[in-house]
């Protein structure tokens, strides 16, 4: 891995503040001073900062969330709202969330340890299909729900493929379930606008391989290492600190 890439993933600062640091002369690798951020190193490689050993990376920790309505996901909110962050469990180390969810929206969050695992399982290029059940104002076809498999595009933005289900009609809202692998900015409301409806409740109940399942609302459930790892593949799993 390269010099650059190691010290972010310790946690010690970002990539960009590396390669100046190495630029400045900061780093060491086995006694030398580097002068490139170009320079691959390995775990059996000694790295010292101004001196000082790489802080040693924690294993990375995760948990399935099934957040309540009303939370804002995030630590801090401007307007005072309740978050996610300050009604977890109280013996719940400091973690991120893997993406976010509306504050209206219930149902699955990940929450992480670890920075660099939540960045990856976000990224579209992970690829995993985050599922959703919608209840909306209004009525639509199955046959318009079909021509969302190929994407579509909304105000100039461009949603990937979309699988879309009726689930049942409930007096004047119907359920659905939707299927996408983006992470977008209120995608599922945007898409349910875009045929003419009008989401009043939405839950995720899953994310990749991981479901919701029967949790209660607001409980949290950690991913045991081994189910980590097999998800990351070994490759990416020793990469990001999980010992296999
Ligand atoms: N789509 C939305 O519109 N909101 C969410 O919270 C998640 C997906």
């Amino acid at each position: 891995m390269r010099i650059a890439k190691a010290m972010a993933q310790a946690g010690l600062c970002s990539r960009r503040d590396a390669e100046r640091w190495i630029e400045a002369g900061r780093v060491c690798v086995n006694g030398k001073v580097l002068t490139t951020p170009a320079h691959v190193v390995s775990e059996a490689d000694a790295v010292l900062v101004d001196g000082e050993p790489l802080p040693a990376r924690h294993a990375p920790r995760l948990w399935r969330y099934n957040k309540p309505r009303g939370l804002v996901t995030s630590h801090k909110d401007p307007e005072g709202r309740p978050t996610v962050f300050a009604n977890l469990p109280d013996d719940l180390p400091r973690v991120v969330s893997v993406g976010r969810l509306d504050i209206n929206t219930e149902g699955l969050l990940l929450l992480t340890t670890d920075g660099a695992l939540a960045r990856h399982l976000e990224l579209p290029s992970t690829g995993w299909v985050r599922r959703y059940r919608v209840r909306a104002h209004g009525r639509v076809s199955q046959r318009a729900l079909d021509t969302l498999k190929d994407g579509v595009t909304i105000d100039g933005m461009r949603y990937g493929p979309i699988e879309a289900k009726i689930e049942r009609t409930q007096g004047s809202n119907v359920w659905l379930t939707i299927g996408l692998r983006e992470g977008k900015n209120r995608e599922v409301k945007r898409i349910a606008e875009h045929l003419g409806l009008s989401v009043n409740r939405l839950i995720r109940t899953s994310f990749g391989p991981f479901a919701l399942g029967d949790m209660p609302s607001g409980a949290v459930d950690e991913v045991k290492r081994k189910v980590i790892a097999e998800q990351l593949g070994s490759t990416l799993a020793r990469e990001l600190g999980v010992k296999t």
